[in-house]
């Protein structure tokens, strides 16, 4: 098993604009938590410094040990972090199999059961006879969920989702939670994002709600629960 993510201290800009002003947060292994909060907060800015796409101005990423400041998207990915954006970022003109087989990345440690196009299809079963089409014409759903899988197919130890079921209609937003927690249960770690307490309650142990670029609550579910005026405050309900 990994170590634990660690940022300490974060601060990031774009351009001139200041937009987080020392995040902390901690995932440890295993864990599933939520950065939640609503829109513009610094949901995205965070996890695109984890990855090293949004240069930290400040402060310090490390990851299972490894000091990740400084060091370019593709190091970050081969430390075992695997990022499945909002914005999706398939490739539309490759098939769902194409889309999957070129992240292929062997697992870091030997006896991890690595991630297979089988094992992806079994974790979603409505990819599997879609596998021949073009991954731009899926809908919503199947490009959020073969985000996922394209991210999977890296072997990561941790793996960031931002805002997986943003958009999608109910019926898949209960399915796509059901995936998450299948698997949360391989023991992978998650850290995703949110706007929403209904889903991230359901699938994570902890959160983090951010609100202007800075933490605002860290705790468990449950206790945020005693405390409609935070939720009121910094979250949609
Ligand atoms: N590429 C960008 N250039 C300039 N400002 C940006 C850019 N992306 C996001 N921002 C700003 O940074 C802040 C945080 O955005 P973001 O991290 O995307 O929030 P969230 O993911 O919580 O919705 C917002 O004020 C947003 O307008
Ligand atoms: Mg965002």
């Amino acid at each position: 098993m990994s170590g634990p993510l660690e940022v300490e201290n974060l601060h990031a800009f774009y351009g001139t604009s200041h937009v987080l002003f020392g995040i902390n947060l901690t995932v440890h292994p295993g864990e599933c938590v939520c950065l939640l909060g609503r829109n513009g907060v610094g949901k995205t800015t965070t996890m695109r410094s984890i990855m090293g796409l949004v240069p930290a101005r400040d402060g310090r990423i490390t990851y299972d040990g490894r000091n990740l400041s400084g060091l370019p998207p593709h190091e970050i990915a081969r430390s075992g972090i695997g990022f499945a954006p909002d914005a999706r970022l398939i490739f539309p003109d490759l098939s769902v199999r194409d889309n999957l087989e070129i992240a292929i990345k062997p697992p870091l440690a030997s006896g991890t059961l690595p991630w297979t196009l089988e094992r992806i299809y079994k974790l979603f079963p409505i990819l599997k006879p879609l596998e021949a089409n073009a991954g731009g014409y899926l809908s919503g759903g199947e490009q959020q969920m073969l985000t996922v899988g394209r991210a999977l197919m890296g072997n990561p130890t941790l793996l960031l989702l931002d805002e997986p079921v943003e958009g999608l209609a109910p019926v898949v937003v209960q399915e796509l939670t059901q995936q998450i927690i299948e698997l949360k249960n391989t023991g992978i770690s998650i850290l995703f994002a949110e706007q929403n307490l209904s889903f991230a309650t359901q699938v994570a142990d902890r959160a983090y709600i951010i609100e202007g670029g800075r933490v605002r609550f860290d705790g468990r579910l449950e206790d945020l629960e005693r405390q409609p005026e935070i939720k009121a405050k910094y979250l949609m309900i």
